[in-house]
């Protein structure tokens, strides 16, 4: 099975952190969201080939996953974020012959068993069932389960019957029938805020010969915003097996991580706090904030927060959202 990740988006919705940091690099329970994803498809053996669509800062992601994996990952620069559409068509050179794809987006994770989903007759979307399908790309199927039609981002609360929102989760049976959409849809100029999008690649193979069902993800983890990437790192905590932290007359409630050389004191830490190698924590309060490597924390109660790396803060209570070797130290009161 070959792997397409698209990572070549400017991750605008994440900045501060991703103006020097490419979003899939961004820490979440301990290790950068990309990592989870390789980790999972290695585990499973799912991979021959795992394809990555980088570009902005794309150097950083060759050289973190070629230094933590194994693996003969293949690396393919888009010029330009033209879309997600266009991202996956960077990757036709990988697919000379018709064969199958499995798609995922490098900023989302998916608690899924992936061998279920690829042990399909069809090609497969996955999907979760949302209340509000406005902010998402929604599937409307038949009565045999088939996909009939692509909406993105639809005007109304209720769109189809079923309310099933794309994940970011595609296996295609027909690479061939893949490349030459999205070669229709590029070609026809058929763009969503000037971006070409997958769906429209999809709805035009839907309309062709191509047959799509769904597949369920309960486990759909974004994280493309501060507050999904904080639900994100939540839920990955939960799942993680405690381990002592060593700390000088503090309070840790679980869940957490706490990386290497961290120093605490005085401090309480939890839950839901991810505090990377090198921080220093000093009379603070943290929860549910990540805080990224080498980070100095005095005198703060967080939540909310995700601070970059090298970063102080002092004297703050606040939900921070603060770039690597910012300082925000404000006057006592
Ligand atoms: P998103 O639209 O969520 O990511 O794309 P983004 O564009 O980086 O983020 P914002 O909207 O500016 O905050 C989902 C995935 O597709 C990749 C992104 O890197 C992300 O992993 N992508 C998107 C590409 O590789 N190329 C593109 O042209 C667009």
């Amino acid at each position: 099975m070959k792997v397409i990740i698209p990572v070549a988006g400017f991750g605008t919705r994440l900045r501060p952190h991703t103006l020097i940091k490419p979003k899939v690099l961004l820490n979440v329970g301990g290790k950068p969201m990309i990592h989870y994803i390789i980790e999972q498809l290695i585990k499973d053996k799912l991979a021959t080939s795992i394809i990555l669509i980088t570009g902005f800062l794309g150097d950083m992601i060759k050289d973190y996953l070629d230094s933590a994996f194994d693996f003969p990952f293949t690396y393919i620069v888009q010029d330009e974020p033209k879309g997600l559409g266009h991202a996956v068509y960077c990757a036709k050179q990988c697919f000379p012959e018709n064969d199958e794809a499995l798609i995922i987006l490098g900023d989302t994770l998916f608690d899924v068993d992936l061998k279920k989903l690829v042990d399909n007759r069809h090609s497969v979307i996955g999907v979760k069932k949302v209340d509000d399908p406005r902010r998402f790309g929604v599937v409307e199927k038949n009565k045999a389960g088939m996909i009939t039609r692509f909406v993105e981002k639809p005007a109304s609360a209720k769109v189809s019957a079923s309310n099933e929102a794309i994940v970011g989760l595609y296996y295609l049976k027909n690479s061939g029938s893949l490349f030459s959409s999205l070669e229709h849809v590029m070609e026809s100029n058929i763009t969503v805020k000037g971006e070409f999008q997958l769906t429209d690649a999809l709805e035009h193979m839907i309309n062709g010969k191509d047959r799509m069902t769904t597949f369920y993800v309960d486990g759909w983890l974004d994280c493309g915003k501060p507050e999904t990437l904080l639900e994100t790192n939540r839920y990955i905590l939960s799942k993680k097996k405690r381990s002592k932290v060593s700390c000088e007359d503090s309070v840790i409630i679980h869940p957490v991580h706490v990386g290497r050389n961290v120093t605490i004191r005085r401090s309480v830490i939890g839950p839901h706090a991810t505090i990377n190698d090198g921080c220093c924590i000093t009379d603070s309060v943290i929860e549910n904030s990540v805080i990224e490597m080498n980070s100095l924390i005095e005198n703060c109660i967080l939540t909310g927060s995700i601070i970059g790396e090298s970063v102080t803060v002092r004297n703050s209570k606040a939900s921070l959202n603060l770039g690597n070797n910012s300082e925000l130290i404000q006057n006592q009161n």
